[in-house]
């Protein structure tokens, strides 16, 4: 997947000033940074449900910003798995499965359950095939969600912040499905704030702010030893709230709070 000098503006407001990012097929790249500074809107032009003012997006080789791309076959290709799970409450848990499977794709009935079927029990949750959605816990409903983008057969699967309306004890089972999908060299992109999980997981960290990629590389070089003032600053912020406040009130002391007893 690449992004050329990729623009996007609402109204006055540019959102994005030229990101430039190649993925890898089997790259698992994990975008962190600021509220607001571009990360959903990033993704969201990946995945074309926001059209880019400027720039292009290729996909497996197809350019997905060309206007005359077929956006339903773009979209196939890529699976997207938001913050708010976006299941139909009045569909149960294979019905969710089903039904893009059928109307987007075209598979017959039988078809489609088999392959809800399959990937409910990739996630873990075979049992729950006929349940609802509002008997699901968050981290249930998100792995259905995944469920339901795999299901489709993506080329590549792009995640926005999935865990953080999770409460903290059902983040794990979520971010432990992430890892099998990495583990199975899916293509990721995944917007999060779980840094072990980044830390770990990802091959690349890819840093934004203000509509700008300020530094990008392994998470050992991006996490623990970060080149740019900016993301020294968020970094600790993120992992000490608490000391990123006394920071500010003394005029934003670099990384001080970075390499505490986080195990960075
Ligand atoms: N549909 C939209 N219309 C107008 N402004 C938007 C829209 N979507 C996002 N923005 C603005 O774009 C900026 C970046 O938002 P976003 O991409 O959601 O950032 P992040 O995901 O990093 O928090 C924000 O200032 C936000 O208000
Ligand atoms: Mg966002």
């Amino acid at each position: 997947m690449q992004v050329r000098g990729l623009h996007k503006s609402f109204g006055d407001n540019e959102v994005l000033r030229g990101i430039d990012l190649e993925i890898g097929r089997g790259e698992v790249v994990c975008v962190i940074g600021p509220s607001g500074s571009g990360k959903s809107t990033l993704l969201r032009c990946v995945n074309l449900l926001e059209e880019p003012t400027k720039g292009q997006v290729f996909v497996g080789g197809t350019e997905v910003t060309d206007p005359d791309v077929d956006i339903d076959a773009v979209r196939r290709r890529i699976g997207m798995v938001f913050q708010q799970f976006n299941l139909f409450p009045h569909l149960s848990v294979t019905e969710n499965l089903t039904l893009p499977q059928r109307r987007v794709l075209g598979r017959d009935k039988a078809r489609a359950a088999r392959v809800a079927a399959d990937n409910l029990q990739r996630v873990g949750l075979a049992e729950k095939a006929d349940a609802y959605p509002s008997s699901l816990s968050g981290g249930q409903q998100q792995r259905v969600a995944i469920a339901r983008a795999l299901a489709m057969g993506p080329e590549v699967m792009l995640f926005d912040e999935p865990t953080s309306a999770l409460d903290p004890e059902l983040v794990g089972d979520v971010l432990a499905v992430m890892r099998m999908l990495a583990n199975e060299g899916m293509t990721m992109m995944v917007v999060t704030h779980e840094m072990t999980f980044a830390r770990e997981v990802a091959d690349r960290v890819v840093f934004m702010d203000d509509g700008v990629i300020v530094e990008a590389g392994p998470p050992a070089q991006v996490i623990a030893n970060p080149a740019h003032e900016r993301t020294r600053h968020f970094l600790s912020r993120l992992l000490d709230p608490a000391m990123a406040d006394v920071e500010d009130d003394n005029g934003r002391e670099g990384d001080k709070g970075l390499k505490g007893d986080k195990g960075l």
